[in-house]
């Protein structure tokens, strides 16, 4: 008789990551993917060909330390180079910081609903979670996320702005929390969306780590970049967890065409910032619509807004879907990604419709 073949326990509790779907093609409208969280407007110019150009001489590997962003990247964040390490868009770095920390018999702390991938890379360490429930104007709640923490917890993963509803963690809560949590736990405060962010009152990663050693910091260039088929992102922290990053993030993961395309975008990077704050502008336009039609929505410091459904989610997505737009759903709500704005009027055509239907 031939065995099943054998893999870890901890698949059994792995789930795997659903990316968000496409959009379908509808018939005589251009359909829109606002499911991913992506930037709908292109690099800036400059940036693909750049990526062309490093795309040359696909026979030679990347620079593994890429010593030039590194060294770009220190500047404008105006931190020491041996602070920064890239890697394969945030998602490898929040893999490989689990892979550093975690195994069976340790434990995770981790907000709730929040990124789908702290589950995933969590539970393939082996690692017992602890996933906290939001509170109930979807923020994260900092004092049930301490009293969660035991001997066993080596990792603790935050969110801000957070994936999928937007909230910021704002400086003094963020302190106080702090202050309760062992010197010996890696905090890592997840910034995907923080060029989006407008709270002044939000923490600051890069500020908080000059009193908080244990404070990893992780971002990307997937966002506000819009590089994210390129795959690259970044973690600063404390050297000596550098260090021992370096041993679980994947040689030559960064290729070099997207170090390229970081470098270039980078060198632009005021413009980037002007487009993000662009987006947010959307962003606020389209919370401020769906008020107006009488939906609770959360403010949003990401490139999407959330909108609460504790029923018909479903029908939500495919009411969007028949109408060619793709949002996420999430079970307890959608998200929808900021689009261009013909994509945003179509979002709230549909938010219209429904609630009209809910109401009657
Ligand atoms: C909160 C958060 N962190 C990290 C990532 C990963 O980004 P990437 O791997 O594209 O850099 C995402 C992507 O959606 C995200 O939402």
């Amino acid at each position: 008789m031939t065995e099943k073949f054998a893999v870890r326990p901890a698949l059994s509790t792995t789930p795997a990551y659903i990316p968000g779907k496409p959009p379908a093609a509808v018939e005589g409208i251009e359909s829109y993917k606002l499911s991913s969280n992506e930037n709908h407007l292109p690099p800036l110019p400059g940036v693909v060909e750049a990526a062309a150009r490093a795309a040359g001489t696909p026979s030679h590997y990347p620079d593994p330390a890429a010593v030039a962003l590194t060294e770009q990247l220190a500047n404008h964040l105006g931190v020491p180079a041996e602070r920064i390490l890239f890697s394969a868009g945030a998602s490898e770095m929040l893999a490989s910081l689990a892979r550093i920390t975690l195994e069976a018999g340790t434990e995770v702390v981790y907000p709730w609903p929040s990124f789908e991938m702290y589950p995933q890379v969590t539970a393939l360490a082996g690692a017992t979670q602890h996933a906290v429930a939001l509170t109930a104007d979807f923020r994260h709640d900092l004092d049930a996320m301490a009293a969660a923490i035991t001997e066993s917890t080596r990792l603790v993963l935050l969110c801000s702005p957070n994936n999928p509803t937007g909230s910021v963690i704002r400086r003094a809560e963020f302190d106080a929390f702090m202050a309760r949590v062992p010197s010996r736990v890696l905090v890592v405060l997840d910034e995907a969306y923080w060029e989006f962010g407008t709270d002044p009152e939000a923490v600051d990663g890069l500020a908080a780590q000059r009193t908080h050693p244990n404070l990893v910091v992780v971002r990307t260039f997937s966002k506000a970049h819009g590089l994210a088929g390129l795959r690259i992102g970044f973690a600063v922290a404390d050297p000596e967890i550098i260090l021992e990053l370096r041993k679980a993030v994947l040689p030559f993961s960064v290729t070099a065409m997207a170090q390229a395309a970081a470098r270039e975008s980078l060198s632009r990077v005021s413009e980037v910032e002007v487009r993000a704050k662009e987006i947010a502008g959307l962003r606020d336009e389209l919370i401020s619509g769906l008020r107006e039609q009488g939906w609770q929505v959360p403010e949003s410091h990401g490139n999407y807004v959330w909108l609460p459904l504790t029923a018909g989610a479903a029908d939500f997505e495919a009411q969007a879907l028949a109408a060619g737009v793709a949002v996420r759903n999430l079970k307890d709500g959608v998200r929808i990604s900021v689009g261009p704005e013909a994509a945003m009027s179509r979002v709230l055509e549909v938010a219209g419709r429904f609630r009209a239907a809910v109401e009657r």
